[in-house]
């Protein structure tokens, strides 16, 4: 019998280091005979990456990124996560409509209304369902100690190269975006050993069900 596609998303400020938790992941589903798409937002198709690529790079207001992030993940839905759910297979997605209320609506301070009402229309499925991720892990980080680390880091996009309060904005958007649909997510506390928060990762996945206690 197929198994139930599931679809996982991973949040955090710009510094909270999921990055190598998702490759880790990916690798343990795989041990489990899973089928593994891992992915990312703005991305995951040669459209979406190309608008990445603008959103990341290009002076632009606030709705006009708002737009093309949602045209993206528009995009990335139908041709990458739509199918694979489908199929049976695990999806991990490096941020999704979590981080558009985070950054676009906490960091930008623009308006969520309208962030709301683009959700419905680009994640409406054709039995009028909302897609949503089946479980977010958020990488909740103190913004000083990411700000830290990233001032170490690559050279900054245009997000990484906002001020602190932008990414305490972002931090805290994300914040009220668990409280309003607490069972979705799972918080790591990203501030500790990569190996606790390794730990947390599994736990939380295997306390649902998507991954054998027994590896802890
Ligand atoms: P990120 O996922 O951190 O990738 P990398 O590790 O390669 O830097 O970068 C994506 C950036 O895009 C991040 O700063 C957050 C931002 N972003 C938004 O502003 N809105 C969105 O909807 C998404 C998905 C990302």
């Amino acid at each position: 019998m197929q198994p139930t596609g599931v679809f996982i998303s991973f949040e955090g400020i710009d510094g909270a280091g999921k990055s190598s938790h998702i490759q880790a992941l990916s690798e343990a589903f795989r041990q489990q005979g899973r089928e593994v798409v891992q992915t990312r937002e703005p991305g995951g198709t040669a459209l979406a990456e190309k608008l990445r690529d603008i959103v990341l790079h290009d002076a632009m207001d606030p709705l006009c990124e708002a737009l093309l992030v949602f045209a993206a993940r528009r995009d990335h839905l139908l041709q990458v996560i739509e199918p694979a759910l489908a199929k049976g297979q695990v999806v991990l997605c490096d941020r999704f409509t979590d981080a558009t209320f985070a950054y676009q609506g906490g960091g930008r301070g623009f308006d969520t209304r309208v962030l709301a009402q683009l959700e419905t229309w680009v994640q409406a499925r054709p039995d009028k369902s909302i897609r949503q991720p089946d479980i977010t892990l958020w990488f909740s980080l103190d913004p000083h100690i990411a700000a830290q680390r990233l001032a170490t880091a690559r050279v900054p996009d245009r997000f990484e190269s906002q001020p602190l309060v932008f990414f305490e904005q972002v931090h805290n958007a994300y914040a009220d975006r668990v409280k309003a649909d607490p069972e979705r997510f799972a918080i790591i506390a990203a501030d500790a050993t990569i190996d606790k928060v390794r730990q947390s990762v599994w736990q939380a996945l295997a306390q649902r069900g998507y991954l054998p206690t027994n590896a802890l």
